[in-house]
């Protein structure tokens, strides 16, 4: 036990908190003093059983001393590099290592520091892309009902998250349209891997290039598998059928793997997981652990080419700060290195079929409609309380924390991601806790 002073009352104003009930949670924090393996500790001393690795991101577990002294040795030798017109050994190296796990073809890589800017990137990139070959007309953007792209305008348009939609009505950027989501409880529930029912819709994008003319679209965007918006998988065939669509129609298609990359499914990407290449990859998350905020797109050899073949000078007008910042590149060197020495790129595959069937051990609980899963990634669908929507899984929640369980939820739906280091007894005490909070 390591209690620590933390803060309460007007120490907790200034601090506003994202994607938080912050009224709520101020009148009664959580807070987080320490992290190692597979296990958070409070301010107060309790152990808490990471479900989620954090955010989707501590892949490799907590506290992984060799990334914590990369960082380290990196800031002490060179704190920062300006990545315009400079460059620095690691933003290369880097580069290529996640070339090197990428899927065949996608051999160029362009960092960003998040999830969203790796999104907003993409987007800019496939439109540029078109625009470089001749094909200016393809100016829109096609995304998924019920994706998650990050919160940036680029990310929240081609996302199809409700709440968005009606915060930033005007912002949207123009010219998107969406593809129906895959989310099918009445054919689908309780599916184990991927389901069985829904591969034709794939083909609404082929109604969409009906509406809109070919002509006129640039990409789609899809999460592989989405997950903030409540982990809905692809049905078999689905991915497939939307490359060969986008194939037909000179569309490039984006895959968001923000949450999949970095072994979730099994693979390094759920591209190779499935069989299926994009012309574009956004990451973020694992590709550090967790430790140093960092994201990554990347691109075919056509696109880059492409780019390569234009005027001399600058090819793409776009660039962060902290594009391959030292540190981040030291920590993504690092955490690349235990994921190829532990082989946590595909361990998921080990271990799932003791985590699919502990998940699915909760079917019958009270409320629970749906279980369905894929690798180390799991959602637990709940029965909404009438006029409450969110309260039932956000009490669970609340009370996962209080027995020493961190899980995730969205609406009514929990989502489980632990670090892919898992192991059997976690698995059980994952399940345990939450099979009691769920009765
Ligand atoms: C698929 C997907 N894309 C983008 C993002 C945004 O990432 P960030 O929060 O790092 O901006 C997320 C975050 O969960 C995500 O799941």
């Amino acid at each position: 036990m390591n209690a620590q002073s933390s803060p309460t009352g007007s120490a907790l104003d200034a601090y506003w908190m994202p994607f938080t009930a912050n009224r709520q949670f101020k009148d009664k924090p959580r807070m987080l003093a320490r992290a190692s393996g597979m296990y958070y500790e409070t301010t107060d001393g309790r152990k808490i059983l990471d479900g989620v690795a954090g955010l989707w991101c501590v892949n490799a577990g907590h506290g992984r001393r060799e990334i914590t002294a990369a960082v380290a040795k990196q800031l002490e030798v060179m704190d920062y590099a300006p990545p315009f017109q400079m460059g620095h050994p690691d933003a290369f190296a880097l580069a290529g290592e996640l070339v090197k796990i990428a899927p065949a073809g996608l051999a160029h890589v362009f960092f960003t520091n998040s999830g969203s800017e790796s999104v907003d990137t993409a987007l800019k990139i496939a439109l540029a892309y078109h625009r470089a070959k001749g094909d200016a007309a393809r100016v829109r953007l096609l995304g998924r009902e019920r994706g998650y792209h990050g919160v940036g305008f680029g990310g929240i348009s081609v996302g199809g998250m409700t709440a968005n939609r009606k915060a930033w009505p005007a912002a949207m950027i123009p010219g998107v349209d969406h593809l129906r989501h895959t989310h099918d409880l009445a054919r689908n529930a309780f599916s184990r891997g991927l389901p069985a029912h829904g591969v034709e819709l794939a083909d609404d994008l082929e109604r969409l290039v009906s509406l809109h003319d070919a002509s006129t679209i640039a990409a789609v965007i899809v999460e592989p598998i989405a997950g903030s918006t409540g982990v809905v998988l692809p049905p078999k065939g689905y991915l497939q059928r939307l490359r060969a669509i986008c194939d037909r129609h000179g569309i490039l298609l984006i895959f968001d793997e923000v949450i999949t990359g970095f072994g979730r499914t099994g693979s390094p990407f759920a591209a190779q997981e499935f069989g299926v290449t994009p012309d574009i990859i956004t990451c973020a998350k694992g590709l550090t652990n967790g430790a140093i905020p960092m994201g990554a797109v990347l691109v075919s050899k056509k696109i880059y080419d492409t780019f390569m073949q234009g005027p001399a000078g600058i090819e793409l007008f776009h660039g962060y700060t902290y594009s391959a910042h030292p540190a981040a590149c030291a920590a993504g060197l690092a955490t690349l290195a235990i994921y190829q020495q532990e082989g946590l790129l595909t361990r998921a595959k080990q271990m799932a079929p003791a985590f699919e069937n502990a998940v699915h051990g909760l079917r019958g609980l009270p409320h629970v409609i749906d279980v369905r899963n894929y690798g180390l990634v799991a959602g637990i669908e709940l029965d909404p309380i009438p006029g409450a929507p969110g309260k039932r899984a956000f009490d669970i929640y609340l009370k996962c924390f209080e027995q020493g369980l961190l899980i995730r939820t969205t609406g009514d739906i929990i989502a489980l991601s632990p670090a892919l280091i898992i192991e059997q007894k976690h698995i059980d005490e994952l399940l345990g806790i939450l099979s009691c909070a769920l009765q």
